[in-house]
């Protein structure tokens, strides 16, 4: 019999939803279902839709959507604008953080003037998170603001090693700032860019094995949590002129990280702290009582005709790994038990909420 490990309920604190607009990637129901199977029972959703989640009527709508949809725990970010600045306030009751991009990436929600940071740092609830998609010098400008604003900022999947050592000099500073890695920036780099072609085109891009290694080297003190960036686009989208960049996460994400403890690369407390512990600090997300995942210790290989994803695909097709996700229990509730998914549409609990 395999060694059978009881995990807490783990957090994805970066996933995006797809709705509204992007449905046939992705939607609360099929979102949520991937995230169960992969033995995430709460995530956060990104705002980056279409239209984008940055004006309170969008975000109110889809709060909706998602209380009738979601088989598991559902917060969503606000995207920042520099139209929708005035909205800052009003959105904020209905979102679990802001989110501001820096840098190009997938959909229109950009940041680039220094009058929409600072509203973005005066007007969001203090009590609430900003996180940054940031990359090489815009780490800098995050740093910075934290700085000057004395206030909590979040980077999301930093992938570089100039990125990770100039957060890791910050927080040596004592500067309030934390960051997040993505499995497919620990588990993959640029040659397999090379071997996947498209499929393994996502932003950041993947690293250099220099970059990789400087990751691995900072698990243990720089990085805060593990977060899939869960980017599902089909399969015709990603082969089409114009395609889109992301990969799946939330299926493969815990699965990897065990065959990491697996291998002693890190310990299990440690996992729990990347995958729990920190992101519901950091992101001052309620318990769920009574959740936890047991997973089973024994060799398996990740299959994208089994995704619960409506992408359906994974870089990681293929892969060997040293663990399964066994079953999930959601409030006392059996949501997912060997391969599938018990949860009812709506029982998931939509953040902020009162728990
Ligand atoms: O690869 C990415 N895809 N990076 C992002 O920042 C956005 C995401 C998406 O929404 O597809
Ligand atoms: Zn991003
Ligand atoms: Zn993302």
């Amino acid at each position: 019999m395999p060694e059978i490990v009881t995990l807490p309920g783990l957090i994805d604190v970066h996933t995006h939803l797809r709705v509204p607009g992007g449905e046939h990637k992705e939607d609360f129901r099929t979102g949520t279902a991937a995230a169960l199977a992969g033995g995430i029972t709460m995530i956060l959703g990104m705002p980056n839709t279409t239209p984008p989640l940055s004006t309170p009527e969008v975000l109110q709508q889809t709060a909706v959507i998602a209380q009738q949809e979601a088989l598991c725990d559902v917060g969503l970010f606000a995207g920042a604008s520099p139209e929708q600045t005035a909205h800052l306030p009003h959105l904020a009751s209905h979102a679990v953080a802001l989110k501001i991009y820096l840098n190009d990436t997938f959909g229109p929600l950009r940041v680039e003037d220094v009058p929409t940071l600072r509203a973005c740092f005066q007007t969001w609830p203090h009590e609430k998170l900003i996180a940054m998609h940031a990359e090489k010098q815009s780490v800098a400008v995050g740093i910075g603001l934290a700085a000057a604003y004395d206030r909590p900022v979040h980077f999301c999947h930093i992938s570089r090693r100039e990125e990770i050592e100039l957060i890791a000099d910050a927080k040596m500073r004592g500067l309030p700032v934390t960051c997040e890695v993505t499995p497919h920036h620990l588990f993959m780099d640029e040659r397999d860019r090379e071997r996947l072609g498209i499929l393994a085109d996502m932003r950041p891009v993947l690293g250099t094995p220099d970059d990789v290694a400087a990751l691995w080297a900072h698990l243990n003190d720089t990085v805060d949590c593990i977060a899939t960036d869960h980017a599902p686009h089909t399969l015709a989208e990603k082969q089409s002129a114009t395609p889109p960049p992301g990969v799946a996460g939330l299926e493969t994400s815990l699965v990897l990280m065990l065959t990491a403890v697996a291998q002693n690369r890190l310990t299990l407390n440690r996992l729990i702290e990347l995958m729990h512990t920190n992101p519901r600090r950091i992101f001052h997300l309620p318990e769920q009582p009574e959740t936890r995942v047991e997973v089973a210790m024994a060799p398996a290989v990740i299959r994208q005709e089994t995704m619960k994803s409506r992408c359906g695909w994974t870089p990681f097709h293929g892969r060997e790994v040293s663990a399964q996700v066994k079953r999930v229990i959601l409030r006392g509730q059996v949501v997912y038990a060997d391969g599938r998914v018990l949860a009812q549409p709506g029982s998931g609990m939509i953040l902020p909420s009162l728990y």
